[in-house]
C-alpha cells in the first residue's frame, strides 16, 4: 500500500530520511545477514525481481505500485516476493491463487500488518479493521453482521438514507438553475459522510451551508496519512524517529475525531435518560443497547468503531460513485441504456430507493464493471503472514505482509473477453457477483476479512447512481471534448481520479 515515490512532496523528506537510512544501514545489514543464516533452509520463496542492498525493491513501486507490481507479474508469475525495504512483501495477482490466500488458507493470512499511521492513541488496539482475529474481533464482526449491516437493520435506516439523498438532488437542482459545474468527487465525498453520519448517529457531519467542513477535512487528513507511503513502515528501526512526522499529525486528527464522537454519545446519552431507548434507529442506539449487556462496548470502544467505518466506508465509495460517473459519461450508448431502465423501472425524474435495487439488473452491472476497472482499494488491506504458508509449492514466510492485486485480477485477458473495454453487458446473465464468491471479481476482499459494510456501500452507491442519472443529464463543462477526459489513477489508500470529474447537470425533471 505504501510506498515511497508517490510524489515529489516526499522527495525533500527523503533526503533527510537518507541520513537516518546511512546511519542505521549498517546494523540492519548485520542484523538481516544474521537473521538469513538462522533461516530454515527448506524454505522457497516465491520468485521476485532482484533485491537491492538495504532497500530492496522499494523503488520499484513508483507512483502507481498496483501497476508496476502487475508488469512485474508478468514476469515473475501470480504469487511473486519482493522485499520492499525490510518488509518481505508477498504479492498474488490471479483469481486461482487469490482464492487460495482468502479462501483455503485465510487461517494464518487473516491477520494484517499495522501501519504507524493506524498506531496512534491505542486505536491499534481498538481498531476493527486493524486488530488481529481475537475473541474481540469476532464479537465485533459478529455485532457488525447481526446488529449494524443486516438486512434488517439497514432496511430500517433507509429513511434516514433516502432524505439525505433528497438533499443532494435538491443541491445538484441548484447547480443546475444557474448551469454550474459540480466536482462529482466532492460532492459524493460530502454525500457520503452525511449518509453515514446519519446511519451512524442520525446528525449530519458536514454541513451544506457555511464552511463548517473540519469533519470532512479530518476525514481527508487521516485518510490521507494512512494512505501515503511513510518510511517508518519498511524500516520499522525508523518508528521512534517518526521521520514523516506521520504519528504526530495523525494522533492530532485521530484526537480531534474521537472528542467528536465523544459529545455525539454522551448527548445521546443525556437523551436515553430522559425519553428512553427506541426514538433513534440508528447504529448508535444499536451500540448502546449492546453495552447494557456487553461491557466490551463501552464509550471508547464506540469511538474507534465509528472512525473506522468513516475512515473505511467514505473514500472507497465517493472514488466508486465519482468512476462510474465518468465511465457513464464517455460512454453515452450505456447512459443512455441505463437511464432507460431507470425510466421503466422507477419513473421519470424520480429518485431511486434502496428497496428497486433488486429490479435494476443494468444499473447492478455498470456498478460491477466500476468495481472491476477501478477497485477503490486495488490491492486490498494488506495481510500478515502468522507463520510459514504453503502456496502452490512456495512457502509465503512467517510475518510477510501479503497484497493481492484485485486490480489486475479485473483486467486479466485470460478472465475477461476485451479486458479494458467498459461494458456492463458482461454481467447479463452472469453468476459472477461482487461479494467474495468469485475470486476474479473481488472489490471487497472474500474470506473473514471481507468488508463487512459491503451492502451498505452497495445500497448508497446504487442509490445515489441511479437518483443522479434519472434526475439529470450530465454534460462536459464548456469546451470539454470527450477525449479530454483523463482516467489518469492517483494511488492511494483508495484509488481516485488524478484529475476531478467535473459536470454540469441538466434537471430533466419538470
Ligand atoms: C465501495 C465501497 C467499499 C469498498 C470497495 C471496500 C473495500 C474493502 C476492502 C477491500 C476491505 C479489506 C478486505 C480484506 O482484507 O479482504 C475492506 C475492509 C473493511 N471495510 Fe470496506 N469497502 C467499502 C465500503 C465500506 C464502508 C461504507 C464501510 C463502513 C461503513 C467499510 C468498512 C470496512 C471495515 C471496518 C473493514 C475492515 C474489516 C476487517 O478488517 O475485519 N467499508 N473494505
Ligand atoms: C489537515 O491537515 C492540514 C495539513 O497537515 C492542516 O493544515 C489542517 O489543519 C488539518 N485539518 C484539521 C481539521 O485538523
Ligand atoms: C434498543 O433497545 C430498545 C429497548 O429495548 C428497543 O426498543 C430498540 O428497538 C433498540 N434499538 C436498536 C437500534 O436496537
Amino acid at each position: 500500500m505504501h510506498h515511497p515515490m508517490a510524489s515529489t512532496l516526499y522527495t525533500v523528506d527523503f533526503v533527510t530520511c537518507a541520513l537516518f537510512l546511512l546511519l542505521t544501514c549498517t546494523i540492519i545489514h548485520v542484523v538481516v545477514s544474521f537473521l538469513a543464516r538462522t533461516r530454515k533452509p527448506n524454505l522457497k520463496l516465491p520468485p521476485g525481481p532482484t533485491r537491492l542492498p538495504i532497500i530492496g525493491n522499494l523503488l520499484e513501486l513508483g507512483e502507481k505500485p498496483h501497476q508496476s507490481l502487475a508488469k512485474l507479474a508478468k514476469t515473475h508469475g501470480p504469487v511473486m516476493s519482493l522485499k520492499l525495504g525490510q518488509v518481505t512483501s508477498v504479492v498474488i495477482s490471479s483469481a486461482e491463487m487469490a482464492k487460495e490466500v482468502l479462501q483455503t488458507h485465510d487461517n494464518f493470512l487473516s491477520n494484517r500488518p499495522i501501519p504507524q499511521s493506524v498506531s496512534v492513541l491505542n486505536h491499534e488496539h481498538y481498531s476493527l479493521a486493524f486488530i488481529p482475529v481475537t475473541p474481540l474481533w469476532r464479537d465485533l464482526r459478529k455485532i457488525c453482521n447481526t446488529q449494524l449491516f443486516s438486512h434488517k437493520s439497514l432496511d430500517s435506516s433507509q429513511d434516514i438514507r433516502r432524505e439525505k439523498v433528497q438533499q443532494l438532488l435538491n443541491d445538484v437542482k441548484k447547480s443546475s438553475q444557474i448551469g454550474e459545474a459540480i466536482d462529482i468527487g466532492r460532492e459524493a465525498f460530502k454525500i457520503t459522510i452525511n449518509l453515514l453520519s446519519n446511519t451512524i448517529f442520525s446528525e449530519d457531519l458536514v454541513h451544506s451551508s457555511g464552511t463548517a467542513g473540519e469533519f470532512k477535512e479530518l476525514i481527508t487528513n487521516i485518510t490521507k496519512l494512512v494512505g501515503s507511503p511513510n518510511i517508518a513502515d519498511f524500516f520499522p528501526q525508523l518508528k521512534i524517529i517518526d521521520p514523516q512526522s506521520v504519528k504526530r499529525q495523525q494522533s492530532k486528527n485521530v484526537a480531534k475525531v474521537l472528542d467528536i464522537f465523544d459529545h455525539l454519545i454522551r448527548k445521546r446519552l443525556k437523551l436515553r435518560g430522559c425519553i428512553g431507548s427506541d426514538t433513534y434507529n440508528d447504529m448508535l442506539n444499536a451500540l448502546l443497547n449492546i453495552s447494557k449487556e456487553n461491557e466490551m462496548m463501552d464509550k471508547t470502544m464506540i469511538e474507534h468503531l465509528a472512525h473506522d467505518l468513516f475512515v473505511a466506508g467514505t473514500d472507497t465509495t465517493a472514488a466508486t460513485l465519482e468512476w462510474a460517473l465518468t465511465e457513464l459519461v464517455l460512454n453515452p450508448e450505456i447512459m443512455l441504456k441505463v437511464k432507460k431502465e431507470l425510466e421503466e423501472i422507477i419513473g421519470k425524474a424520480k429518485p431511486v430507493e434502496e428497496s428497486d435495487i433488486a429490479k435494476l439488473p443494468y444499473l447492478q452491472a455498470i456498478i460491477k464493471e466500476t468495481f472491476r476497472l477501478h477497485p477503490p482499494v486495488p490491492l486490498l488491506l494488506p495481510r500478515k503472514a502468522e507463520r510459514d504458508v504453503e502456496i502452490c509449492g512456495y512457502t509465503i514466510p512467517k510475518d510477510a505482509q501479503v497484497m493481492v492485486n484485485v486490480w489486475t485480477i479485473g483486467r486479466d485477458p485470460t478472465l475477461w473477453d476485451n479486458p479494458n473495454l467498459f461494458s456492463p453487458e458482461r454481467f447479463i446473465g452472469s453468476e459472477i457477483d461482487i461479494k467474495g464468491r468469485h475470486f476474479e471479481l473481488a472489490p471487497f476482499g472474500a474470506g473473514r476479512r471481507i468488508c463487512p459494510a459491503m451492502m451498505l456501500a452497495i445500497r448508497m452507491l446504487l442509490m445515489m447512481l441511479g437518483s443522479l442519472i434519472n434526475s439529470f443529464d450530465w454534460k462536459l463543462e464548456d469546451g470539454m471534448k470527450l477525449e479530454d477526459v483523463n482516467m489518469d489513477e492517483k494511488f492511494g489508500i483508495t484509488l481516485q481520479k488524478a484529475q476531478p470529474l467535473r459536470l454540469v447537470p441538466v434537471n430533466i425533471g419538470n
